[in-house]
């Protein structure tokens, strides 16, 4: 009998030996909330695990990271007050600049990404400043708050800059302002491709930003489109992004492999909300062994071609390679 596969699967020493993928707490970017004003952690209904925090606890949960082993965050913020074109996130005091310095005081090292974008702040939960004729998002007038934004949390100290509103030439107008105002080495992660997904749902509870009317299809990608999905990101490469980012992950493993074999720059996954709720639910229904389903989808998704795993998972994944 032909047994050259069996051969190297004997035991644990012969599989680590030929292992190609490994995961590490390096790969993990774990995203936090900050609401402006809150007093008490608020867990999420629908995402067990994930709160709504003000900024002391912020700094407190940072702690916790660090001392998992994990140093790198994605941060969100919902303000108290939100209007039509999101001024909260425009003035250099914002609540997203003083979480920020915040953490910086007490962890210098801790490295943080801001998703920049105007769902959250705005109180219509679009990406943008609308257009008054077509009440669609007007592409130039939001990239010229997005520069303002991002010089917001620039100046604040950001280590990074997602921007996530998926408006055409956004990589290109930051770039432009962060290097015109002295942040030229401050890097820019982009959402290159990102879908129109319905995978984000718990999210928008969470960051209180689903849109009251219509949806992100006129600005978010058509799930359905794999070529699209390449030209975005190439484009975004092309105006300068330092990171390109695929989002939703689990759907999408295939757009992950493509766009690695299309570019030689560092890819993110963000295994999103929905993604993680529905492993959540199936754990509380005692229908899965969550642990391991957990690490198969991370290990999956490096294993597409992702350098960086932007997870909800990433605290108990810490503690299950830490445990290793
Ligand atoms: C937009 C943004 C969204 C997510 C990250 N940034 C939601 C959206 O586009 O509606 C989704 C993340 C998740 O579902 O975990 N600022």
């Amino acid at each position: 009998m032909f047994k050259r596969f069996r051969r190297l699967r004997a035991n644990d020493t012969i599989r680590d030996l030929v292992r190609e993928t490994i995961l590490t707490k390096n790969d993990l970017m774990y995203p936090l909330f900050v609401k402006q004003g809150q007093k008490t952690k608020v867990e999420v209904a629908s995402m067990p695990g994930v709160y709504q925090m003000g900024i002391d606890d912020i700094v407190k949960e940072c702690h916790t990271l660090n001392s998992l082993g994990l140093n790198s965050i994605l941060l969100f913020a919902i303000p108290e007050v939100k209007d039509s074109v999101g001024s909260e996130c425009l003035c250099d005091n914002s609540i997203i600049a003083q979480t920020i310095k915040a953490i910086k005081s007490e962890l210098p090292n801790m490295h943080i990404t801001t998703d920049l974008c105007f769902c959250e702040y705005t109180d219509h939960g679009h990406c943008g400043i609308l257009d008054p004729n077509t009440h669609s998002v007007d592409n130039d007038a939001t990239l010229e708050i997005s520069a303002a934004q991002a010089l917001v949390h620039a100046k604040a100290g950001a280590n990074m800059i997602a921007p996530s509103g998926m408006m055409d030439g956004i990589i290109e107008t930051l770039r432009k302002t962060l290097d015109e105002n002295g942040f030229e080495n401050l890097p820019i992660m982009a959402y290159s491709t990102k879908f129109a997904s319905a995978f984000y749902g718990p999210f928008r509870d969470v960051a209180e930003s689903t849109p009251s009317f219509g949806d992100r299809r006129t600005y978010q990608m058509d799930i359905a489109n794999r070529l699209e999905a390449i030209e975005e990101s190439l484009e975004d490469e092309k105006e300068g992004a330092d990171i390109l980012m695929v989002k939703p992950a689990l759907s999408f493993l295939d757009i992950i492999r493509d766009i690695r074999n299309n570019t030689n720059l560092p890819i993110a996954a963000y295994n999103v909300s929905g993604e993680y709720a529905m492993l959540k639910a199936a754990a509380k229904a005692g229908l899965i062994d969550y642990d391991r389903i957990m690490m198969e989808k991370l290990v999956s998704m490096k294993r597409a071609g992702a350098n960086i795993i932007i997870t909800y998972h990433a605290k108990e994944a810490a503690q299950i390679l830490n445990n290793q």
